[in-house]
């Protein structure tokens, strides 16, 4: 490991002394300072007990102090957001770059937390070459692909999200049509999880989706199906992803949710909530009440979490407003106009009402 990763790994202690998020006063580099707090937020990740609290990370991000303090003052697992995608671990067949991915792994191990492997197979931030294999070339490459990331994570990595987003949007709860591995038939999913389960036979292996949250969609329908098919034939599913990127405009209410979380939970498979952020553009009110407003629907969705014994975590899809997706123009239009500040922590670190409701929803109340 190149000495900048090294570097940050001894930033822990210096978090731990800080505990929890100062909701108030902000210190040189943004970060937490040990000033007086107006509503002190406990660290989310000691109040979570045994249920995993994550978030998504790029490992570019662990230079930044306060990002690392935050980190690993708060959360207990982290979820690599991009470094482990097949178009940054094999961009060349055959030749794998586990750098990025190494140091998030240690810095997770340094700090006590567990890590959830993402993604392995999905349509997207796939490797240019492999949109010129078909048939057997492409599941031949898939495997190798499955096989060789999950071998150099053998026992460090928990769970890992082994398909991505197979099924389409929209009515008919068929493959999507824009992957390239619909072509193989819906088979490449269990070849997939018997190739990862093959070469780390204890990590957790997910299917991981969004939009089937709640129950009664066709795309819901058609991964509980396929659900029940994979441990009817014996494969080696362990749990379902259900990424939550809620829309406030429309979204399954916390019953319509637990019930879905149940039903996946009855096949005697865990059940996570693996990318979650909460919007506020189309939230009606000024920053004060859409602030508020996001605090109450985050604390419902994860209090579903901590009702359901079989929901292991809950995982934010990154932890500052300062670092999003949604703040990418091209993807935030897709829950309307911004800014979105989605993430428990504000651009400046600082612990939001959306952090404080999620350690009351953590902590039961
Ligand atoms: O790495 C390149 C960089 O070299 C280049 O200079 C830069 C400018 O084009 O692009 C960088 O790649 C970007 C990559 O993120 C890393 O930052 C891609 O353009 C950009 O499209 C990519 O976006 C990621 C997106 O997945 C891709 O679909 C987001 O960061 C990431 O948050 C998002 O995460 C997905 C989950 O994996 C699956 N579920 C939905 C979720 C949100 O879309």
């Amino acid at each position: 490991m190149n000495r900048p990763w090294r570097a940050l790994l001894f930033v822990q202690p210096i978090a731990l002394f800080l505990g929890g998020c100062i909701v108030s006063s902000r210190g040189p580099d943004g970060g937490v300072t040990a000033a007086a707090p107006a509503t002190a937020v406990p660290p989310l990740r000691s109040v979570a007990g045994a249920r995993a609290i994550g978030a998504a990370v790029e490992a570019q991000r662990l230079r930044e102090p306060a990002f690392a303090r935050v980190l690993a003052s708060n959360f207990n697992s982290l979820t690599p957001e991009n470094d482990m995608k097949w178009i940054n671990v094999e961009p060349t067949p055959g030749t794998f770059s586990f750098r990025a991915g190494d140091a998030l792994v240690a810095f997770a191990e340094h700090n006590g937390m567990r890590v959830r492997g993402h993604n392995l197979v999905w349509h997207t931030q796939l490797a240019p070459w492999v949109a010129g294999l078909s048939g057997e070339a492409l599941r031949a490459a898939m495997i190798r692909h499955v096989g060789n990331v999950v071998a150099h994570w053998k026992g460090k990595i928990r769970q890992w999200d082994v398909v991505n987003e197979a099924f389409a949007d929209g009515a008919g709860g068929e493959l999507r049509h824009d992957s390239p591995f619909t072509a193989l038939g819906a088979g490449f999913i269990a070849d997939a999880f018997r190739a990862a389960h093959e070469a780390d036979p204890a990590a957790l292996l997910f299917y991981n989706d969004y939009e089937i949250e709640g129950l009664g969609t066709p795309k819901a329908e058609a991964v509980y199906q396929m659900a029940q098919r994979l441990k009817a034939a014996g494969v080696p599913i362990g749990g379902v992803g259900f990424q939550m990127h809620v829309d406030p405009r429309h979204w399954p209410d916390p019953q319509s949710i637990r019930q879905n979380l149940e039903r996946f939970a009855a096949l005697g498979l865990a059940v996570e909530l693996t990318e979650m952020d909460v919007p506020v553009g189309e939230i009606p009110g000024d920053k004060t009440q859409k602030l508020e407003a996001q605090k109450r629907l985050t604390h419902d969705i994860v209090a579903v979490c901590v009702a359901v014994p079989a929901c292991s975590g809950v995982t934010f899809w990154g932890l500052t407003d300062r670092y999003s997706w949604l703040n990418d123009p091209e993807w935030g239009q897709l829950r309307g106009r911004g800014p979105h500040r989605p993430l428990p922590f504000d651009a400046d670190y600082v612990a939001k009402p959306m952090a404080a409701g999620i350690a009351a929803a953590l902590a039961g109340n």
